[in-house]
């Protein structure tokens, strides 16, 4: 594996989830493979989850690990061609890139979308560079348009949770007060569509998603309809994708909160979340605290989708 953005990256995906329970039964067994192997990984934006369960995985494999904050220390990089340098950016990601990557083996990127041009967000510009000029495998620690290892993560555990061959799984829209990219729930519904479950998206009008990772999910915009018989509820805030109001928020609806009277529509559901969550604002107290509540099981299955991915990796260098 080189490059990894998408469901597709990983191949089949029955093996994928197979080789994740491989390595959450024995997650040292291949600590020979990374040896000498340095991963940079390198963050534009903030986290705690992605940051630690990656080099975790990463030193489960015997590999170094570099972190960079590039908004903290680093000097700050100019991402277009053609600009006359004469602002407070000091180096072009042109020369950063190839430099970065002559310390290390293996490259992860977290990007976000920045939400000032949605091309240039949904070109994953800054990830893509990364891939173009690193001469390095590449992999999303979550970029503009989607977050990889989290919807892998979320499909191991529902995998580890579930009760039924096909489960009903349901991500709903719950309203938050800041902007958020569409990241998650692309990729929950990337993974979500070539998963073996009868999946279902909730949302307010005006929060369609890109029918790209949509594709045949159904759309039900009535949340408490949706909720009837759900096997597992994922919980995701996001901005409006298309065009006119991209990157906005069109509603703050508290109704559309996850409560314990929404819970009780369902087949006695799992609660999910990528974390982090606004109580009382996506989830209430109540839910997220509930013995149904598998936000940790999944926080916690971020290191085995990582590993998997390192894995194949350095396999493949
Ligand atoms: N879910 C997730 O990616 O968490 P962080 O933003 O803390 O890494």
């Amino acid at each position: 594996m080189r490059v990894f953005t998408t469901v597709k990256d990983l191949g089949d995906l029955n093996a994928a989830l197979k080789e994740a329970f491989e390595v959450k039964k024995n997650r040292f067994a291949y600590k020979a493979l990374g040896e000498n192997k340095t991963l940079l990984a390198v963050f534009f934006n903030s986290s705690l989850r992605t940051r630690l369960s990656t080099q975790k995985a990463a030193m489960n494999l015997g590999m170094n690990v570099i972190v960079l904050d590039v908004n903290q220390g680093a000097w700050r990089l100019e991402t277009e061609r053609g600009v006359v340098m004469d602002g407070d950016k000091s180096e072009h990601i042109l020369e950063a890139i190839p430099v970065m990557a002559s310390y290390c083996d293996i490259i992860g990127v977290r990007s976000f979308a920045q939400f000032e041009n949605k091309q240039d967000d949904y070109s994953e510009k800054i990830l893509n560079q990364f891939i173009r000029y690193a001469g390095r495998p590449v992999f999303s620690m979550e970029g503009a348009t989607t977050h990889p290892l989290q919807a892998f993560a979320d499909l191991i555990t529902i995998e580890e949770f579930k009760t039924k061959e096909r489960p009903k799984v349901v991500l709903t829209w719950a309203p938050h007060p800041k902007a958020l990219p569409q990241a998650v729930p692309n990729s929950f519904a990337d993974f979500m569509n070539e998963a073996d479950v009868d999946f279902v998206i909730s949302h307010p009008e005006g929060y369609e998603l890109d029918p790209k990772f949509v594709r045949g999910a159904k759309i039900e915009y009535d949340q408490r309809k949706a909720f009837i018989g759900a096997d597992f509820i994922y919980a995701k805030n996001w901005s409006v994708f298309e065009d006119a109001d991209y990157g906005q928020i069109i509603s703050k609806d508290r109704s559309w909160t996850v409560d314990t009277a929404k819970m009780a529509l369902t087949n006695d559901a799992f609660f999910m979340h990528c974390l982090p969550v606004r109580r009382n604002m996506i989830v209430t107290d109540d839910v997220i605290e509930s013995p149904k509540s598998i936000v940790i099981q999944e926080a916690a299955n971020r290191e085995i989708s990582c590993q998997v991915v390192l894995k194949r990796m350095l396999e493949n260098l």
